[in-house]
């Protein structure tokens, strides 16, 4: 069923849909999404056109950061389902020519997971070194989650290490049998059939206990995380992990590198190492700025990097809100941008549709643990209310995290036959899969790219200030109009000339 390869490996060539399964779809009916939702919505993927699904936790889970808290690694959760209802959706999923990664938390577990349970309960327990335990708290290291990162333990009489809530245990790479236990746990899932990982802040693994020795900077109160992740003997640690995975032929392992500085990112990826890593330097940005879009293209370029592309997750709003400022014609035009720019793309849940961001107006509204932590911090410093909440709700992740409502697809304001005709054409076009870049250039905001595979050559012309486009209109393969009747993408063959030869493009005098 699979799609001819067209780059060397698979995932190279796929466009990925991120299931974030606590809100995606309720399969019966108690509120919530779980697999049954996923199973009964794969008709609907595959008539979208994406060809890879990343599944987030579902793993037993007291869910205190919605089952990135996971204690238990080889079953479902029961509010999710069962080990049955994964087995029919990724038959289901494959058999639609759908490929499935699921996300894997190896930095931290539960404190419900038996290994802590067992390493609280007696110095002597085997399961003692399986986390960071100490007598003292030996550095100034903050959660990421805000507040200190060392939590006292009444019944160990020590204090443990924890990156995110102090319910999210962060295990200890320097300890051979922790790194034995995941070796198994991935196995398990691989000989399922899954396609491969998305590997949750898998730079922040703690492989080196001696950078316990140094406190991070702070600098105007805010901490600067340096010796908490990227420690000495994490290559080792990834290395490991890919050996395990890639001794199953074809699975693919995506990381998610905690970090903006590309050039780190891409030492995690490579032979032996990760096979792609998120691109947060472009994926997260603030506002739109078609600058920046371009000079990241360039820089990617330049660093040999084959990205990921992605504007949204469950952990940033929602790039209709963000970057779009609910503008139509915006998010078209940057569904165009991500399927036909280099690099593989990840579109979240209901981008398509186009979903909104959650409101978050009272502290009521806060049900992550990251905007909860930061309004309860706050209060205990002696903040009103109000300013504790206005905290908070910059810190929150509740806005992109509400139940998809599918009844949007019937909209006339519905996106999903855009994406579905682009994601149409990505798939008769080599030149977007696996081409390279022609030029790339832009001016004010208008942003140009060619994609080349051999004599296939395609011009994307994505204008998302006030001007319009005046390219010559032959040979469109797919058009941008806004309410006006402007154009304002375009994307088309080209021939000899480019965006500086026979085209103009010509902004408004406001750009
Ligand atoms: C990254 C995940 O995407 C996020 O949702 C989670 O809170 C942290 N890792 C901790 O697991």
């Amino acid at each position: 069923m699979y799609n001819s390869m067209k780059r060397s490996s698979w995932y190279e060539n796929t466009v990925f849909y991120e299931i974030y399964v606590p809100s995606f779809c309720d399969g019966n009916g108690d509120g919530t999404g779980d697999l049954k939702g996923v199973i009964s919505r794969i008709p609907y993927l595959r008539r979208l056109g994406i060809s890879g699904i990343w599944l987030t936790p579902f793993y037993p889970s007291p869910r205190v950061d919605n089952g990135y808290d996971i204690s238990d690694y080889r079953d479902v959760d029961p509010a999710f389902g069962t080990l049955a209802d994964f087995d029919m959706l990724l038959q289901k999923a494959h058999q639609a020519g759908i490929r499935v990664i699921l996300d894997m938390v190896l930095n931290h577990t539960s404190d419900h997971h038996p290994w802590f349970r067992e390493s609280r309960s007696s110095a002597h327990s085997p399961y003692r070194d399986y986390y960071l335990w100490e007598k003292e708290i030996p550095c100034n290291w903050e959660s990421f989650f805000d507040g200190n990162a060392w939590e006292y333990d009444d019944t160990a009489g020590m204090y443990y290490y924890h990156a995110f809530s102090k319910k999210q245990v962060c295990l200890n790479w320097s300890c051979l049998q922790v790194r034995r236990e995941c070796a198994e746990i991935l196995r398990f899932w691989l000989d399922r059939g899954v396609d491969g990982f998305r590997l949750d802040v898998i730079n922040f693994l703690k492989t080196d206990r001696s950078a316990f020795g140094f406190d991070n900077p702070v600098e105007n109160g805010v901490m600067r995380h340096i010796y908490d992740k990227n420690q000495k003997g994490i290559y080792d640690a990834i290395k490991e992990i890919s050996n395990v995975v890639h001794a199953y032929p074809g699975k693919y392992l995506l990381g998610e590198i905690g970090e903006d500085d590309l050039y780190l990112i891409k030492s995690y990826v490579g032979e032996g190492l990760l096979d792609s890593a998120f691109q947060f330097n472009l994926g997260s940005m603030e506002k739109l700025d078609v600058a920046y879009v371009a000079e990241q293209l360039r820089r990617m370029e330049a660093e040999g990097v084959y990205p990921t592309l992605f504007f949204s997750s469950h952990d940033m709003r929602r790039h209709f809100n963000r970057l779009c400022g609910k503008d139509l014609v915006k998010a078209e035009l940057l569904a165009v941008f991500l399927l036909t720019a280099k690099g593989i793309p990840f579109l979240y849940q209901g981008e398509e549709i186009p979903m909104e961001d959650l409101p978050v107006e009272s502290p009521r509204d806060l049900r992550d643990i990251q905007g909860r932590y930061g309004y309860e911090k706050k209060l205990a410093e002696g903040e009103g209310e109000e300013a504790a909440f206005l905290y908070a709700r910059e810190r929150s992740r509740d806005y992109a995290r509400g139940m998809v409502d599918w009844e949007r697809e019937k909209y006339e304001d519905s996106l999903v036959c855009a994406y579905r005709k682009l994601l149409d054409i990505r798939k008769s076009h080599l030149s977007l899969c696996m081409g390279e870049y022609g030029e790339i250039r832009q001016q004010g905001g208008l942003l140009y790219y060619q994609r080349i595979w051999e004599k296939e050559k395609i011009g994307v012309y994505l204008c998302f200030g006030e001007g319009s486009l005046t390219v010559p209109y032959t040979d469109v393969l797919y058009e941008v109009k806004d309410e006006k009747g402007r154009i304002r993408g375009i994307l088309r063959y080209e021939q000899e000339s480019s965006w500086c030869g026979a085209y103009s493009l010509e902004p408004s005098s406001s750009e």
